[in-house]
């Protein structure tokens, strides 16, 4: 009856149509219930439950319609609702199990519910078996690794766990390892420990493997680390090795398990950190004054560099450029009285400015 008062959507139809399609041309693949979907629905009850429950019979709920009809707290027409909240209308797989065991639910709701409350546990574990009860996995819903109480021993996820799938082994957490995830990965020392329980702690940061928590417990050393005297794992300066790591126009910086290559100051080709002042030789167009490598002016330099008649010098950081004097123009390499500007004429001007500036940037280059 509830069937026949429901409405299908048209997309759900659509869907079941095709699915009839593609099953008789025998490519059907088969409906899977999945415990997520029945979830999904006993979730969508219990709020479908809560918004139909300040209702009553479309306002009136006289003491007549009390009497006589059953209550709306427990009536068809409240189920009917309830059922038509379940899915949404796009929601194949949703729609095929609500339609399938509705009776089922309509069963729980008029017979069961009254001594048996728990509408996931009866409907989705016990009745369509879609879900196991937690800790359990697979069709016959076993108990997980490390058992149903406590699976993977809390240090890991059973697979299946709560599901008619999966195989009940698990996967640990980050930092725990082996079938019972009760062992600790590299990296992870067992702080606790007995048949049952099992805590992995992070080893200290210079230890690739260790058996407490300080530097002095480390088996083995991280890259970058090695033992001391004392048997310690300590940061080795890559920096003051025989042969340093970094290239000659670069600077080394250590740092704790590792090292780092900064570029020098572009006013040295060597140097030893950052900024002019650490430059252990200078580049061409710089020159060392009081402990620093400073910019040559090319333009006051005893010879003349810019030779052309009409041009200027001008110094740039390491070289310097030579350039028509204001008025002038650049006219085929020389320098020649600037015409007066049309429109037309600017526009050539901007051009040759453009090229004038590429040649000049060429020279900076040198
Ligand atoms: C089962 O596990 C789920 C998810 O871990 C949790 O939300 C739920 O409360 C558990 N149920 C019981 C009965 O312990
Ligand atoms: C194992 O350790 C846990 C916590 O450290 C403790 O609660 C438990 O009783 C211990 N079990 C045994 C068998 O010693
Ligand atoms: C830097 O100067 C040193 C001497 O101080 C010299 O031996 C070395 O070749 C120079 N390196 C470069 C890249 O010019």
């Amino acid at each position: 009856m509830v069937l026949m008062l429901r409405h299908l959507s048209a997309l759900s139809l659509a869907l079941e149509l095709l699915l009839l399609l593609l099953c008789s041309s025998g490519t059907c693949a088969k409906v899977k219930e999945t415990c997520k979907t029945c979830k999904n629905i006993v979730d969508k009850f219990h709020k479908g439950l809560e918004d139909t429950s300040k209702k009553n019979f479309g306002g009136g709920n006289t003491a007549w319609e009390e009497k006589t009809l059953s209550k709306y707290e427990s009536s068809e027409i409240r189920l009917v609702e309830i059922i038509e909240s379940l899915c949404d209308s796009s929601d194949f797989d949703c729609n095929h199990m609500v339609e399938k065991h509705e009776e089922y639910i309509e069963k729980w709701w008029f017979k069961i519910q009254k001594h048996h409350s728990n509408l996931f546990k009866w409907f989705c574990i016990e009745t369509i078996e879609v879900c196991c009860p937690n800790g359990t996995y697979g069709p016959d819903c076993l108990a997980c690794l490390g058992g149903s109480e406590r699976p993977c021993h809390e240090n890991g996820h059973c697979k299946g766990d709560g599901t008619r799938s999966g195989d009940g082994s698990c996967s640990c957490y980050d930092g725990y390892t082996g079938p019972f995830c009760l062992e600790c990965e590299d990296g992870y020392y067992n702080a606790e420990r007995n048949n049952t329980h099992s805590v992995c702690t992070v080893c200290h940061e210079s230890c690739k493997t260790c058996t407490g928590p300080t530097n002095k417990h480390c088996q083995e050393c991280k890259n970058g680390w090695s033992k001391n005297a004392e048997e310690a794992c300590v940061d080795v300066d890559e920096c003051a090795a025989e042969v340093p790591p970094c290239k000659d126009n670069q600077y080394c910086l250590n740092s704790e398990g590792s090292y780092s290559c900064k570029d020098c100051d572009r006013s040295c080709t060597a140097c030893v950190g950052e900024g002019p002042d650490k430059c252990r030789n200078c580049s061409l167009g710089y020159t060392l004054e009081d402990e620093s490598c400073t910019d040559v002016d090319e333009c006051n330099l005893g010879e003349k560099v810019c030779l052309r008649e009409n041009e200027d010098c001008i110094n740039t950081p390491g070289s310097y450029k030579c350039a028509c004097s204001e008025g002038f123009e650049d006219k085929d390499g020389t320098c020649v009285q600037a015409i007066e500007k049309t429109e037309e004429a600017e526009a050539k001007a901007e051009e040759t400015s453009t090229k004038h500036q590429e040649s000049s940037n060429i020279h900076e280059d040198l």
